[in-house]
């Protein structure tokens, strides 16, 4: 039978020589455990005379509690060893995080103004929550005329103002043209006007859903107003855009169509970026323009009384408009060929990792 203080002077050296955590565990069994040298020891107690009990239990305690500090500290060291060697591998490559971009519509905004900038065009937003005056009325659009129909137009359920009407979803960047004319004319000397050169790119709202329109959707608004300006510079300032953001390579053509707020009035095509505008390809008609044109935006030379709206005198000054889809630019562009134009904006992430 080993004496408490051999057996302490063991556990000392034996613990001290441990390397690992298992062994460590083993050795606080061999020692503290139910059948553990101390309750070897303890058992022992029997064979003490009475009166030397006492003195022996407690430094049993004692050999107890010792061993037990012991256990503790080199677990202690143990484990922050083991920290160390886990936390300085320099390594081990960094963890990833899932990165965000950009949406694919928003790098064509961006694309389009810096486009337009270039040129002294200056970006400009106006409300999405407009009056029906703003929308139609100043636009030469009197009441009675289709695009203000229900049907066409979100109209809110507030108040009405004698002369701006009802409040509505902007259904067109167009709304932005009278308030830039009045915006401009209210911070110039009186009866001087200075050039204007906008360019207005916002949210529009239709009640349409289905597979080539979202109700939320964007468009971009050019006007220019000046003394002496044509529609060769309408054609120029597009001609420069389908260029810069098509690429060289591709033409435009003006064709003769109808706006009540331009007079004349055009549609604009752009050649096709598939068929190179020949509108076949191999002797088989072109999939995705079918006649080399694809139709790309509204305008015109603004109607004189767009510009009377807008507090400018039409017998000085003339100026043109042009409105195009955004989203519609974007998919003739990157020949995205979405046939579903709304899974830009369900939220997708595996068609949004794609850009
Ligand atoms: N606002 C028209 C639309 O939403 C597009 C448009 C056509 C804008 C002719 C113009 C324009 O500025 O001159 O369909």
């Amino acid at each position: 039978m080993q004496s408490i203080s051999e057996l302490m002077a063991s556990a000392k050296s034996e613990i001290k020589k441990i390397k690992t955590l298992p062994e460590l565990e083993g050795y606080e069994i061999e020692y503290l455990g139910r059948n553990g040298r101390i309750n070897v020891v303890l058992e022992d107690i029997k064979n003490i005379p009475t009166e030397k009990r006492k003195e022996f239990g407690k430094s049993v305690n004692l050999a107890k509690t010792t061993i037990q500090e012991l256990i503790k500290n080199k677990q202690k060291d143990l484990v922050s060893q083991e920290d160390k060697g886990q936390f300085i591998d320099i390594t081990l490559p960094g963890r990833k995080y899932p990165k965000g971009s950009l949406h694919p519509v928003t790098t064509t905004i961006e694309e389009i103004s810096k486009i337009f900038e270039k040129i002294g065009f200056i970006r400009m937003s106006y409300p999405e929550v407009e009056w029906e005056y703003y929308s139609f009325e100043s636009l030469n659009m009197p009441i009675g005329h289709p695009a203000r129909d229900d049907f066409e137009t979100f109209f809110l359920d507030f108040a009405e103002d004698k002369k701006y009407g009802k409040m509505l979803l902007t259904p067109h960047t167009s709304s932005g043209q009278v308030r830039e004319m009045l915006r401009v004319a209210k911070s110039e000397a009186r009866g001087k006007q200075s050039p204007i050169r906008m360019i207005n790119i916002a949210k529009c709202y239709r009640p349409n859903w289905d597979v080539t329109h979202t109700p939320m959707f964007h468009q971009f608004e050019g006007l220019c107003v000046d003394k002496n300006i044509n529609i060769t510079h309408l054609k120029g300032t597009i001609d420069y855009f389908a260029k810069k953001f098509f690429g060289e390579a591709r033409e435009i053509r003006l064709r003769p169509h109808h706006f009540q707020f331009t007079e004349p009035s055009f549609e604009i095509d752009v050649s096709c970026g598939v068929c190179f505008g020949k509108g076949e390809i191999n002797g088989k008609k072109c999939k995705v323009c079918k006649s080399g044109w694809l139709e790309l935006a509204g305008s015109g030379l603004v109607h004189p009384n767009v510009l009377k709206s807008g507090g400018i005198d039409p017998e000085k000054y003339s100026g043109w408009a042009f409105g195009f889809g955004v989203e519609r630019a974007m998919m003739m562009k990157e020949d995205l060929q979405l046939n579903d134009m709304r899974v830009l904006y369900n939220g997708d992430i595996r068609f949004l990792e794609q850009f």
